[in-house]
């Protein structure tokens, strides 16, 4: 395939032929069999959407706010490990595409880049992603460095700290690499003791003793508004937000760490109505088409962001690559709210989506 994609499917395919196998299989797979995987992306498909006639929908306005701050578009930069596996400027491209879009991106405590480079590179407003660590000190550490570079949230991913098995990697014996966030870190004490597909770095240091009060301790200890990563089920949102969390985003983490779990979509309901407008939820997982993130919307989503489209277009070109990724889901975002007759984003509402055919109602 060698003509200008027009979508993000086609995106994945040209990036497919560019990159090695492994680095496909590392961003494309998931854990063992991709059930989670798939069924993630497919329960948007299995969404209607009701449009709506003879409203004014002349001006469509997609700018919203996250933690207070205002950004173009509900679409954000997932936090991803590793961009330099798509492409040799990574992180660096990747801020410069979110911050040309006037939105934000979330950077991986796994960055190829550090967090000082990216911060620096960065033209709009970025957020740190980090895990809490067994030494305490290592996690105050990555939070007040990220402090000090000026990103505006720390998003504490708690659903990785067991050991995921993920086959393409185990069969293409892919190891990654090491981040230059933990150069300083002695890797000979560091590392993974696992995982086929890990790198020789700090992540078997991850506290997988951590239970809700370390978030009241790390709230008490950043001045960054914390965001919590990887909430699956409506009680751990609402004891996010009891433990200090002003944002919660409802992920699977694409079906890379536990396999057989819902999909995103399904159980974002169920986080949003617990959680009671007490914090900011936003959510992520199979976002491939504006359509997408207007049913994401419907459900109570305040935002949503992607992680594997942002490699496919970092692969095919770099920074535009990513900024045309997204100005696709943007542009198809903007043309679904004009058809439903929500010219702005406020104005999407779960009366404008069905999960069941009425002909199903009508025969059982
Ligand atoms: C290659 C790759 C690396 C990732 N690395 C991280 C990471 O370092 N931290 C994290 O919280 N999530 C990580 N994720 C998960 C994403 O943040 C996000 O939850 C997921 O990719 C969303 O699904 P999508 O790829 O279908 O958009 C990674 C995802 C991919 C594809």
């Amino acid at each position: 395939m060698t003509a200008e994609p027009v979508n993000i499917f086609e995106y994945e395919e040209i990036a497919k032929e560019r990159l090695s196998q492994g680095n496909y299989d590392f961003i494309a797979g998931a854990a063992t069999d991709e059930i989670t995987l798939r069924r993630t992306r497919a329960a948007f498909d299995s969404i209607m959407i009701r449009p709506r006639m003879m409203v004014d929908v002349s001006n469509r306005d997609l700018s919203t706010t996250v933690l207070g701050q205002k950004i173009a578009l509900p679409i954000m930069l997932d936090p991803a490990g590793n961009h330099g596996a798509a492409h040799l400027e990574g992180e660096l491209a990747s801020a410069r595409a979110a911050g040309a879009m006037d939105t934000i991106m979330v950077l991986s405590s796994h960055a190829s880049r550090t967090l000082e480079e990216v911060a620096q590179a960065a033209t709009g407003p970025i957020w740190f992603q980090q895990y809490f660590f067994k030494d305490r000190g290592l996690t105050l550490e990555m939070a007040s460095r990220a402090e000090e570079a000026g990103y505006s949230a720390l998003c504490l991913t708690l659903d990785a700290k067991i050991k995921p098995k993920r086959e393409r990697n185990i069969r293409n014996n892919y190891v990654g690499s090491v981040s230059p966030n933990y150069a300083h870190l002695d890797l000979a004490t560091h590392t993974w003791k696992f995982a086929a597909d890990a790198p020789a770095g700090p992540s078997d240091i991850r506290d997988q003793a951590t239970t809700w009060p370390d978030l009241d301790w790390l709230a008490a200890n950043t001045r960054l508004p914390l965001v919590v990563k990887g909430i699956m089920v409506g009680e751990d949102g609402k004891r996010s937000a009891e433990h200090g969390a002003k944002g919660i985003i409802v992920s699977n983490h694409g079906a890379r760490y536990l396999d057989t779990t819902l999909a995103t979509i399904e159980v974002l309901p169920e986080v949003v109505a617990e959680v009671g407008g007490q914090a900011e939820v936003y959510m992520d997982g199979g976002i491939r088409r504006g359509t997408d993130v207007f049913k994401a919307l419907a459900l109570g989503a305040r935002a949503v962001l992607i992680g594997r489209p942002l490699f496919w277009g970092l692969a095919v070109d770099g920074e535009n690559g990513v900024r045309s990724v997204l100005e696709m889901l943007r542009d198809e975002l903007e043309g679904t709210m004009g058809m439903c007759g929500r010219p702005t984003i406020d104005s999407i509402d779960a009366e404008v989506i069905s999960g069941v055919s009425p002909l199903q109602a009508m025969f059982s």
